[in-house]
């Protein structure tokens, strides 16, 4: 029985990643995967050198620009290896040669991202949340550079903590962002950034790409001598088909766009959704049988990490929660605890519905 599903065979879905995508373009997907602007050809059966695709990747590419405001001085990429392989294509083109990354240490998605730079050069973690259990991302007097680091890297929102920076850190040398698990769920500042990529299974679209957008002149100071496809300049050359692209995932990225458009753009998205983590927060500070696990000024609108009073329950809520028709609220597995991931596509209904859950949970359990 799903008693809290929007229709009678989907249920609410709070998975962290694969995660929702929007309905309309569900809908809009049944019909492409058929047949595409009336070609006859399914939209993954179409040549990605055709007049179709290339219209497909032209405009996911404009639309991309517009919600992000993003200038003419940024390439926009879409390329495949996950944002995992940004870990390591990062520091192959820019550390090595004596030079330091500078990395801010928020949790395991950073955690990773440092073990891959250590392969290619020095790392330095100008901050280091390990202590504080990764509850909050750094005040600007937390952090530390080291002198004349190669660049900077940050992660804007951690997915697992459930932590989220509210502004753009000051750095002292080129800014990259690791954005996966918020992007294009608020105003993005494009301008503060060197680079900025962001694997696609959360916000953006199916698994299987991720977008890159790079300032030309960071570009230009990258390794020469990298395989091509770890080659920024040539992926942008070849407006990222130096082989053959991830065509269904950018086309379905070019219908979320659409879609985010037509909501009213990034303002708009960025306060539906602070409406909508509201009624998980307030439920989680408002019924003392529950604790948050971020601080509150680093509270993440994506990712909202929480706890009831013990493992047991926790895993009854899992339970019960599941039969109620809402899925994917286990914590990571790394962390334990609970997890509503509610990104752009989830549905404002469902965060009421899991906040009146929890109530009664609470109720009947504390
Ligand atoms: C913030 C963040 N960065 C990186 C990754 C890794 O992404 P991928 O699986 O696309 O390599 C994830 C995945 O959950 C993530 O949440």
């Amino acid at each position: 029985m799903t008693t809290a599903t929007a229709t009678s065979t989907r249920i609410y879905n709070f998975s962290a990643g694969p995660a929702v995508l929007p309905e309309p373009v569900l809908k809009q997907a049944q019909e492409d995967i058929w047949n595409i602007q009336n070609s006859g050809v399914g939209v993954m059966e179409h040549s990605h050198r055709g007049k179709v695709f290339d219209a497909v990747m032209q405009e996911t590419e404009a639309n991309c620009r517009k919600l992000g405001n993003i200038s003419d001085d940024y390439a926009v990429l879409f390329l495949q290896g996950g944002a995992t392989m940004q870990f390591a294509m990062i520091p192959m083109n820019y550390s090595g040669q004596g030079r330091t990354v500078d990395f801010l240490h928020t949790g395991t998605w950073t955690k990773k991202a440092i073990g891959e730079a250590k392969l290619f050069g020095n790392t330095h973690l100008a901050f280091d949340g390990t202590d504080c259990q990764f509850d909050h991302v750094p005040a600007s007097g937390e952090i530390n550079y080291s002198d004349n680091p190669a660049y900077v890297h940050y992660c804007s929102n951690n997915t697992i903590a459930g932590t989220e920076y509210s502004s753009v850190p000051d750095a002292p040398a080129p800014l990259v962002v690791d954005t996966s698990s918020h992007m294009f769920s608020r105003p993005i500042d494009v301008d503060k950034h060197a680079l900025i990529f962001a694997g696609a299974q959360k916000n953006l679209g199916p698994a299987g790409c991720t977008l890159v957008i790079i300032r030309k002149d960071f570009i230009e100071q990258a390794n020469p001598d990298m395989p091509m496809m770890l080659n920024y300049k040539k992926q942008m050359e070849k407006g990222s088909m130096l082989n053959t692209p991830p065509t269904f995932p950018i086309y379905i990225i070019g219908e979320v766009f659409k879609w985010l458009l037509d909501l009213g753009g990034l303002d708009a998205v960025h306060k539906l959704n602070q409406e909508k983590a509201k009624f998980i927060y307030d439920a989680i500070d408002n019924i003392p049988f529950y604790s948050a696990v971020a601080q509150v000024e680093s509270r993440s609108l994506m990712n909202i990490t929480f706890r009831t009073p013990n493992e047991d329950l926790d895993k009854k809520f899992i339970a019960e929660a599941l039969d109620q028709g809402f899925s994917g609220l286990k914590g990571h597995r790394s962390v334990g605890g609970l997890r509503a991931s509610v990104y752009n596509a989830f549905p404002k209904a469902g965060c009421e519905a899991l906040a009146a859950f929890m109530a009664d949970f609470a109720t009947k359990n504390g």
